[in-house]
């Protein structure tokens, strides 16, 4: 093997390479921190970024002779333990580090530029960050970030506040304070699935679907097993021939079981197949070449149209069987059952006909619909629809498995660890007991990690043959067999007296699930509960319709459903607006909910079970839209300067909810160390967004102890107690709220504890900063008491718990403003002003809600403007790389993007805290469609808002 020398972070090193080996395999072979794997070699990712005789360079592009005889720098160079540099300190406070996945390659790019230039401005950071692919953050917050360190570098005291606070009555909640996991992160440290890879594991590769929709007549797979190093394949014929569902949902779930690990039907152009575990991902992706397969194609539907036609292919043709609510005809639905499809089990009733490829269905509403309709001036009908976007999280989906003794560890990047656990343990056919998942850091999620993707697979392979396994996606496959939003076309109906009050509203939901039913119930309901309520209205009516085609598998995707309702509803509003000649944003303030409104509706929407009227506890929907016009200058008319250039602004309101009451439920618990500090167990899964922080801040405050006297140990299924996991916008609300109940259990434990050595009351204490219980005659600090109930004459160690569960809903609400200019000649549309204000609640991590609001904004200007999966006629997509599907990178960044936070006082949320972050990702179509009509006099329907597509609407395609 040849061999190279060069300097690695300051030390020589001469090494043998692999030929063809890659400088960032070669980094990651020799044990370097922070080489990060975003994409395939591609050099789109920048994940890899290392410095190359101090310039920036992806080091996937590299091959290992290319560094002989230089210098290459990784974050290790900037990595100093407990102590971080003036811009990683900076990345964090400012809350730019929230994965933390493409941090590495952001702090060696910025160090480069401090590096290059003394102030640098706008332009430089931006071009500094060209090839670094956040997902999370939408970049905004770094440009403080850099002026932050350039302050600190010139002044180490400097103090400023690099985010606004709030709540000026509490001590740490609503204050700036260091992210609990920050540090770690801003050093490449070790903290993800990747990083826990010992010698000896084993590699998982899967053969994919070339076909959209076909049975497998046979399958050989003798030519791969033969193979050295293979160490198993795997097929329908020798994996679990029982059905489940992959979405990570509260048991029962209302998503059908409709899927085996392996079935002898593939339903969509990369599904499954067969999986090779083998020695090397070499060898595992040779034995793939290996396997023959002979097909029975069928013909493929793709659009929920092509799927409801008469005669149309069915996807799912088994047996269907029911837990609850089977229907009186259940034989005679099954009599034409084909017993080579593995069927269908329902733990609820959601209204399915998979014959006619109907995977969910539902309907309701309240008042009289039709009474509505005739009260109206005016009724306007119009139809909405989006197109297939993919979470794209920097971090692919990834798994690793491995033995501990007789018991199945995995380490998962996942948003729901014990959903995870439970459904591998139902597929292995062991109890909860033998399984134990642990939830690594995870390189973004978004709603993609809520399925388990990749974990029943890798947990089978571990299972039967003993042997660690890794199975890590690639790009394309994160494309074509991940989870996508599900594509919508929703019909509204509204109606209006001339005066501008609503009358009636009506929404018919088709929604396409894709091959298998994960959230085909529940996030197309979503896309009606997340946007009717914004709406006072007396007479509404609802109908949603999910249905099963041969697309890439849907799923969650932050906002889950409600991007495309609020589109629908808020661009139909808008549109009455202007048919009744009333300001849009006078139509919404005319319209709109209002703290103590009282939400019927959701009666009728209970995802799958019986849903409750809601009392809109807080809602600073007033407050925000009266900020937002003031940033967006509403009713200012501005000059673009260019003939074939026009400007417009749009609006729109949002809301969201806060997890969801009576079904979702976490746990934590806090217990007092020797020297009066706190451990607390938290259920909750951080994803990158903060909940340990949130976790650390409640249990801080509550027990009135620095920050620092708190450290979190979270999702870990052995160690810590149930949470539902982190979906539906319920981190801060459920997980945050058990540890404030545990908090104040240890609380109550505190002043007995204190009352006994003092020998006072316990009514006359009350627990002090830092850490102290004072009463009238004297004073005991924590330790004391620590020292004493854990001493053999004491009580015992002080342990506290806490559940949260609730039926009360709370509701995040925000106004999204959009200023857009338009090309009339080539039809493009930029965002040159955006501005978000949103009612969180109190913000309890200020700096962290604001980067997920940018982050929301962000993601969901791509969405709007040019993000989409697209396919050939088979159903092949066509552009699976983060380049062609065109993922925004800082450089798509509007010139003015402004987030800002409106600090309500809810009743319910731990310290008065809602959700923040999917609520974020509802705003920017409607308000940027809206904008468009605004410039141009042009309504655009379709997202994304093309240059054809708005060349067509002007009439000049
Ligand atoms: Fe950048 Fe997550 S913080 S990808």
């Amino acid at each position: 093997m040849p061999t190279i020398s060069f300097v690695l972070d300051g030390r020589p090193r001469v090494e043998e390479v692999v030929p063809g080996e890659r400088v960032s395999d070669l980094l990651v072979r020799l044990g370097a921190r922070g080489i990060r794997k975003g994409c395939d070699h591609h050099g789109q990712c920048g994940a890899c970024t290392i410095l190359l005789d101090g310039r920036t360079v992806p080091s996937c592009l590299l091959l290992a002779p290319q560094i002989h005889g230089r210098d290459v720098t990784t974050i290790e160079a900037f990595s100093r333990p407990r102590v971080l540099s003036a811009l990683q300190s900076a990345l964090v406070d400012c809350g730019v580090v929230q994965c933390g996945y493409c941090t590495p390659a952001m702090v060696l790019a910025l160090e480069d530029l401090l590096a290059r230039v003394a102030e640098p401005g706008r332009a430089e950071v931006t071009d500094a960050l060209s090839g670094v692919f956040c997902r999370c953050t939408g970049y905004e917050q770094v440009f403080g970030a850099v002026a932050l360190a350039r302050a600190r570098l010139r002044d180490p005291a400097f103090a400023g506040s690099p985010a606004p606070e709030f709540r000026e009555d509490l001590l740490h909640v609503g204050k700036v304070r260091r992210k609990v996991d920050g540090a770690l992160l801003a050093r490449g440290g070790r903290a993800f699935v990747e990083d826990r890879v010992e010698p000896g594991t084993c590699h998982l590769k899967m053969l994919g679907s070339p076909h959209a929709h076909a049975w497998i007549a046979d399958i050989d797979t003798s030519a791969a097993e033969a193979l050295p190093g293979v160490i198993r394949v795997f097929t329908w014929r020798n994996t679990p021939a029982l059905t489940y569902t992959t979405a990570g949902q509260s048991w029962p779930e209302p998503s059908p079981y409709d899927r085996r690990m392996f079935a002898r039907k593939v339903r969509h152009v990369g599904d499954r197949v067969a999986a090779v575990l083998a020695e090397t991902p070499e060898i595992a992706e040779e034995a793939l070449g290996r396997i023959r397969v002979s097909w029975e194609v069928l013909p493929p539907v793709f659009t929920p149209e092509e799927a409801a036609a008469e005669g149309a292919p069915c996807l799912h043709s088994g047996p269907l069987s029911f837990l609850t609510g089977a229907p009186a005809d259940l034989d005679a639905r099954n009599a034409d059952a084909d017993p080579r499809d593995e069927g269908i089990h329902y733990c609820v009733p959601i209204h399915a006909d998979p014959r006619r490829n109907v995977a969910a269905s539902v309907s309701g509403g309240i008042g009289d619909v039709a009474r509505g309709f005739a009260e109206a001036d005016v009724v306007l009908d119009r139809t909405y629809s989006g197109g297939h976007v993919q979470c794209t999280p920097l971090e692919p989906h990834v798994v690793l498995t491995r033995m501990d003794g007789d018991r199945l560890l995995i380490h998962a990047s996942t948003q729901v660890p014990f959903h995870l656990r439970r459904i591998v343990s139902r597929i292995l056919g062991v109890p909860e007991t033998r399984v134990r998942v642990v939830k690594e850091h995870t390189g973004g999620a978004f709603g993609a990690k809520q399925d388990m993707v990749v974990e029943d697979v890798a947990a089978w392979a571990t299972w039967v043959t003993g042997r660690p396994a890794l199975w890590r996606y690639t790009r394309e496959e994160e494309f074509v067999a991940a989870r996508t939003r599900h594509p919508m076309t929703i019909r509204v109906r509204l109606g209006a007296t001339r005066d501008g009050r609503l009358t009636a509203i009506e929404m018919d939901v088709r929604a396409n699930t894709g091959p298998y039913g994960g959230h085909c119930l529940t996030v197309p309901m979503n896309a009606c509960s997340k946007s009717l309520p914004l709406f006072l209205c007396d007479n509404v009516h609802f109908e949603v319709t999910s249905y099963y085609t041969d697309i890439p598998p849907t799923g969650a995707y932050q906002g889950y459903g409600a991007p495309k309702g609020s589109f629908a509803l808020q661009l139909a509003a808008a549109e009455m607006a202007d048919a009744l000649g009333i300001d849009p944003l006078a139509f919404l303030e005319r319209n709109r909910v209002r703290e103590g409104s009282m939400l019927e509706i959701l009666r009728c929407l209970g995802e799958g079970r019986e849903g409750r009227a809601q009392r809109v506890s807080s809602c600073g929907l007033g407050p925000a839209l009266e900020r937002g016009a003031a940033r967006i200058g509403w009713g200012r008319r501005e000059a673009p300067g260019r003939p074939h250039v026009r400007i417009g602004k749009g609006v729109a309101i949002v809301q969201q909810g806060s997890g969801l009451p009576g079904v979702d439920a976490a746990n934590a618990a806090v217990t007092q160390n020797g020297d009066g500090t706190f451990l607390v167990h938290s259920g909750g899964t951080d994803l990158g967004t903060g909940l340990d922080t949130v976790v650390a801040k409640v249990v801080a405050e509550c027990l009135q102890v620095p920050m620092d006297h708190v450290a979190v140990l979270a999702a870990d299924t052995d160690v810590t107690p149930f949470d539902a996991g982190a979906y539906a916008s319920s981190g801060t609300f459920f997980s945050g709220g058990a540890a404030l109940r545990a908090a104040e259990r240890m609380r109550d434990l505190l002043l007995d504890a204190a009352a006994r050595l003092l020998d006072e009351p316990r009514d006359g204490l009350a627990i002090a900063f830092p850490g102290e219980v004072r009463g009238p005659r004297g004073t005991v600090d924590f330790e004391r008491i620590a020292r004493a109930t854990q001493s053999g004459t004491g009580s015992g160690q002080l342990v506290a718990w806490g559940s949260f569960v609730t039926d009360e809903a709370s509701f995040p609400y925000g106004a999204h403003f959009a200023e857009v200019e338009v090309d009339t000649g080539t039809g493009a549309v930029t965002v040159r002003r955006y501005a978000a204000v949103q009612d969180a609640g109190t913000p309890i991590n200020p700096e962290l809600a604001l980067g997920q609001v940018y982050g929301g904004i962000l993601k969901t200007i791509g969405h709007s403007l040019w993000e989409e999966m697209r396919f050939d006629s088979e159903g092949r997509c066509l552009n699976p790389t983060l380049r062609d599907y065109r993922v925004p990178m800082i450089g798509d960044l509007p010139p003015d993007v402004y987030a800002e936070l409106v600090c309500t006082d809810d009743p319910v949320g731990p310290y008065g805290a809602k959700s923040v972050a999917e609520i974020s990702c509802n705003g920017a179509a409607p308000a940027i469609a809206a904008a468009i009509h605004d410039a141009v006099g042009v309504w655009i329907r379709d997202w994304p808002f093309t240059p054809e597509k708005v060349l067509r609407a002007l009439g000049s395609l």
